[in-house]
């Protein structure tokens, strides 16, 4: 493990087919457009060679996740959550940071994501994590017509993840 946890108990691992109720249970708590037990299923399942999901295990329960697909040398984070008991603990952002890591490992070096411009917790976070706001889409989400913040890593060589 090579970023410092939280707290000891904490287990970074692939998603399971075992972790799939918590998470989901995670992804309705923490979303109004969540995804369904099907979709994080196909996620995981391995039809999508280009899709990871990692989690981070408390004592044997998923209690962060991270979903993201990296084609070449470039990743999307496409869902991250932390569960609405565990958060400002230090979990999403040693989760997130233990996925750049992989991402760096498989060669992924450009790296971009969304997030609703109301959401100032995660994009904190990705600040902290050495992403830039480097676009917005206007309208992008359907449920509320909520503007995108694209925020982009352009060289993850570059990033000081343990900073
Ligand atoms: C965003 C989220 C993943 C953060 O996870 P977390 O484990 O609580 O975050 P951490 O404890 O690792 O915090 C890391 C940094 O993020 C920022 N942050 C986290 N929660 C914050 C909050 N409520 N308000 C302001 N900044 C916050 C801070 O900069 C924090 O650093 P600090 O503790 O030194 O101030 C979590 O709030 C969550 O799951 N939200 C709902 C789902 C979501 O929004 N996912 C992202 C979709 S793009």
């Amino acid at each position: 493990m090579r970023f410092k946890k939280p707290f000891p108990e904490i287990e970074f691992d692939h998603m399971r087919q075992s972790d799939l109720q918590i998470v989901a249970d995670i992804e309705r708590q923490s979303f109004s457009d969540p995804w369904s037990l099907s979709t994080l299923r196909e996620a995981i399942g391995g039809k999508n060679p280009h899709s990871h999901f990692h989690v981070a295990r408390l004592n044997q329960v998923p209690v962060a996740y991270v979903n993201y697909w990296l084609i070449l040398d470039e990743a999307h984070i496409v869902n991250f959550a932390v569960s609405p008991a565990h958060r400002r603990k230090g979990l999403g952002k040693y989760l997130l940071a233990e996925s750049l890591e992989c991402i760096r490992d498989e060669g992924g070096r450009q790296v971009h994501l969304e997030v609703r411009r109301s959401n100032i917790p995660a994009q904190n976070l990705y600040c902290q994590l050495g992403f830039r706001l480097v676009h917005i889409r206007r309208r992008y989400y359907q449920d509320n017509d909520e503007d995108a913040c694209v925020f982009h890593i352009g060289n993850l060589l570059e990033v000081d993840l343990e900073a």
